[in-house]
């Protein structure tokens, strides 16, 4: 399992707070991993790193190719691409999301050309989440929810992955703070290094809506097993991969059928709405391993 095809890492690459150097040693840092592995990448709030001029995310736009000519996309802060049976669209949440910008455009176009023949699963990122239930960061980016949760509702998005908080937590089907099968499960996973969340929630109780929380170090594995089946494993880095210490496991579960209500996309699998989560196991055949976890982070919380 420790042998990922993919790293997607969520934003705040490192923290590098306008020493690029800084950032120059966390790629050092990862080098053993990144030279063998691709590792897509997404802005966070770290990467703006406000310089003279108004200059902003040069160390992001400077370090990282992503395809963003590939995809349609006229930026570097979003873009899509397809691996393993997953078609992954990367979100800006530090650029312009309205519903009357370019990257609300460009998300509606890239949506409308994914075939689900090809690609089943229709995955999401971007830097910050919109479903969380720590007091750090809460609903700190609800404007963006509102533009664009309908969209990725109407189209299908089976899983999106967060990261921004120190923290893990997953999220219940959920859309517009509901619960509902044919909304994507959402997952953060903010807790790849630096101080974590103290374990305050916003509740005290935890909100239906949110299925699991902890505050530990960890990181994720995500598991394709086929167009139905994908198997999601978030670890403590304590645990260091003893099966029988997993934080948290659970089967993801495509079920595009029971949803009606959704745009229709290119391929049989025309909706790719409706799902649902499972603890039973069916028979595992690994087709695709990926591994996301957020950045090494070196200093203090911003
Ligand atoms: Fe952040």
């Amino acid at each position: 399992m420790n042998d990922p095809s993919l790293i997607l890492m969520v934003g705040d690459l490192t923290y590098a707070n306008q020493y690029l150097t800084t950032g120059g040693k966390g790629a050092s840092f990862m080098e053993p991993l990144t030279s063998r592995i691709p590792m897509m990448v997404i802005e966070g709030n770290h990467e703006i790193e406000p310089q003279v001029a108004g200059i902003t995310f040069k160390s992001y736009l400077t370090r990282f190719a992503v395809p963003s000519e590939e995809s349609g996309s006229n930026s570097n802060f979003y873009y899509s691409f397809e691996a393993g049976g997953i078609h992954f669209i990367m979100l800006g949440a530090y650029v312009d999301y309205n519903s009357t910008g370019a990257q609300y455009t460009w998300l509606q176009r890239d949506l409308n050309q994914v075939n689900r023949s090809n690609t089943p699963w229709l995955v999401a990122a971007w830097h910050p989440p919109w479903y969380n239930s720590y007091n750090s960061h809460y609903q700190e980016f609800e404007c963006m929810r509102q533009e664009m949760e309908a969209l990725l509702y109407q189209y299908g998005v089976d899983i999106v992955f967060n990261g921004h908080v120190h923290a893990y937590e997953r999220i219940n089907r959920v859309y517009n703070y509901t619960l509902d099968s044919c909304g994507p499960v959402y997952i953060t996973v903010g807790d790849g290094g630096n101080s974590l969340a103290k374990g305050k929630f916003c509740w005290d109780s935890q909100p239906e809506w949110s299925a699991f929380r902890e505050s530990s170090f960890g990181h994720g594995i995500l598991e394709v097993v086929n167009s139905t089946y994908a198997l999601w494993k978030w670890h403590r880095n304590q645990d260091n991969y003893k099966d029988d210490k997993l934080g948290d496991r659970i089967y993801i579960v495509r079920q595009p059928e029971l949803c009606t209500n959704s745009s229709t996309s290119k391929g049989n699998d025309a909706t790719g709405k409706g799902s649902s989560i499972a603890n039973g196991a069916p028979a595992l055949l690994a087709k695709w391993k990926w591994f996301i976890s957020l950045p090494f982070i070196l200093t203090t919380v911003m």
